[in-house]
């Protein structure tokens, strides 16, 4: 069997200016086994070098699936070809194949396989060398990030496939990129490993989606290490590296798209938001844009100290309301600023609010920050719990913090339903 994966011209993670992490995606198959595959690079003249180091997690996976693989560059020897030497990706069979080894690329465009800690030293101290012209503040903040992301992928990424009869560990990898005249700094950590989704699923259930698992691993003491089926599983985990690293990205008016499954979550500054993608990336890979400033008014410090407090309060809240038969949203942490998204208001209210009414608990929602939460939000987030409850749902929904116009959008979709619920017994 023949198969050709063909990289086409401009392979990235963003078309026109926005992601379309589907771009990306698409050109995978996963399911090629024992064959013959071409790798076909001699189209591809401009790519994102985070979009191509997906390419070496792609070539070990067709490695573990018995593949034969013959890679094809262009004549010319630039594109994507180009940036496949200067990532040191052409070293891909040999890093598989010996821990000892790493990509040898040129300096500037660091490709990184993380196994284990010479591996994860090495990726925090080539991280230096890009912040180090910057605000020391930058430095340490970056690499506190990187690191929850690389513990993340070391500890829950982690993927052994059989090569060759003997049991090897598919490396996760590391890419960074300065965009120099942008003055961005992009880096991508990614794993092939079992999702974030089936991750969490040892320690709460199942999920409906991706996204929804990628939006609960986000939250404070989340953590799918929880689990109480296997009693020699280590529990360090404090579940807390998401909720930090992702609330770090938002002072640092940086992006950081978290992709697992067919899952996309986007923590941007203002907002957080999610969808499905039609692609799926079998593991999990979160991509990171930082813009740099010369100035930076963060103190690390005294930031983790309020998050820490943040945390605290939330989760002393959820607590407290608990212990009251309470379900608390805190709109804030689960949707962002924002509230604009009537899907994953759908998903929560299926997964958290029905059922909660279905048990006979009450429930608060608080809106503290929040700028704005259109009608249809907040309709898909509470108008069937409304019709179910009736009457009752003037006692078991309670609203906390939000400014007059959601107080009023909420008050309106109240009427609505239960008026509706009235003349409907009528
Ligand atoms: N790369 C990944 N692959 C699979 N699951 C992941 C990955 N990253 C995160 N997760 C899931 O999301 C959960 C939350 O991650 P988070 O970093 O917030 O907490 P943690 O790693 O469990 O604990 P801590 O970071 O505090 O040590 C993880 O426990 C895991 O279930
Ligand atoms: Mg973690």
């Amino acid at each position: 069997m023949l198969a050709t994966i063909t990289m086409p011209d401009h392979y990235g993670f963003i078309d026109h200016d926005v992601y379309a992490f589907d771009n990306a995606l698409k050109v995978f198959d996963w399911n090629i086994r024992s064959s013959e595959v071409v790798i076909d690079m001699t189209e591809c003249e401009t790519a994102n070098y985070q979009a191509v180091s997906l390419f070496v997690l792609y070539l070990w996976h067709l490695r573990a699936n018995d593949n034969h693989i013959t890679i094809r560059f262009s004549a010319n020897g630039k594109g994507a070809s180009q940036m496949w030497r200067w990532m040191g990706a052409t070293g891909w069979s040999q890093v598989l194949n010996d821990d000892q080894q790493n990509f040898r690329g040129t300096p500037t465009k660091p490709l990184i396989a993380l196994r284990n800690k010479p591996d994860f030293e090495n990726a925090i101290t080539k991280l230096d060398v890009y912040t180090k012209d910057f605000n020391v503040e930058y430095e340490k903040t970056l690499r506190y990030v990187l690191s929850e992301l690389m513990y993340n992928a070391l500890e829950h990424g982690k993927r052994f496939r059989k090569i060759l009869n003997h049991e090897k560990q598919i490396p996760s990898i590391i890419g960074f990129t300065w965009y120099k005249l942008r003055n961005e700094l992009h880096f991508i950590v990614a794993d092939s490993g079992i999702g974030i989704k089936t991750h969490l699923e040892q320690s709460f259930g199942p999920f409906d989606t991706d996204e929804e698992a990628i939006r609960m691993a986000l939250r404070p003491q989340v953590s799918g290490t929880f689990s109480t089926k296997d009693p020699y599983v280590s529990k360090d985990n404090a579940g807390v590296g998401l909720f930090l690293s992702s609330n770090i990205i938002k002072r640092l008016n940086a992006d950081m798209h978290i992709v697992s499954g067919n899952g996309l979550v986007h923590v941007s500054p203002i907002d957080i938001t999610g969808r499905k993608l039609k692609y799926e990336w079998p593991g999990t890979f979160v991509l990171i844009k930082v813009r740099l400033a010369h100035q930076l008014d963060l103190n690390l410090h005294s930031l983790m100290a309020e998050l820490r407090a943040t945390a605290k309060t939330e989760l002393s809240e959820a607590e407290q309301a608990e212990s009251l038969n309470r379900l608390l949203l805190v709109v804030e942490n689960y949707f962002g600023k924002h509230a604009e998204d009537k899907g994953a208001a759908i998903s929560y209210r299926d997964r958290y609010i029905l059922p909660a009414v279905e048990a006979g608990r009450s429930f608060q929602i608080d809106f503290k920050n929040v700028k704005n939460a259109p009608h249809s939000f907040l309709s898909a987030l509470l108008a069937t719990p409304i019709k179910r409850l009736g009457m009752r749902a003037f006692k078991k929904i309670k609203i906390l913090n939000a400014p007059t116009e959601i107080r009023e959008t909420i008050d309106y979709i109240m009427d609505e339903n239960i008026a509706d619920q009235n003349s409907e017994n009528e």
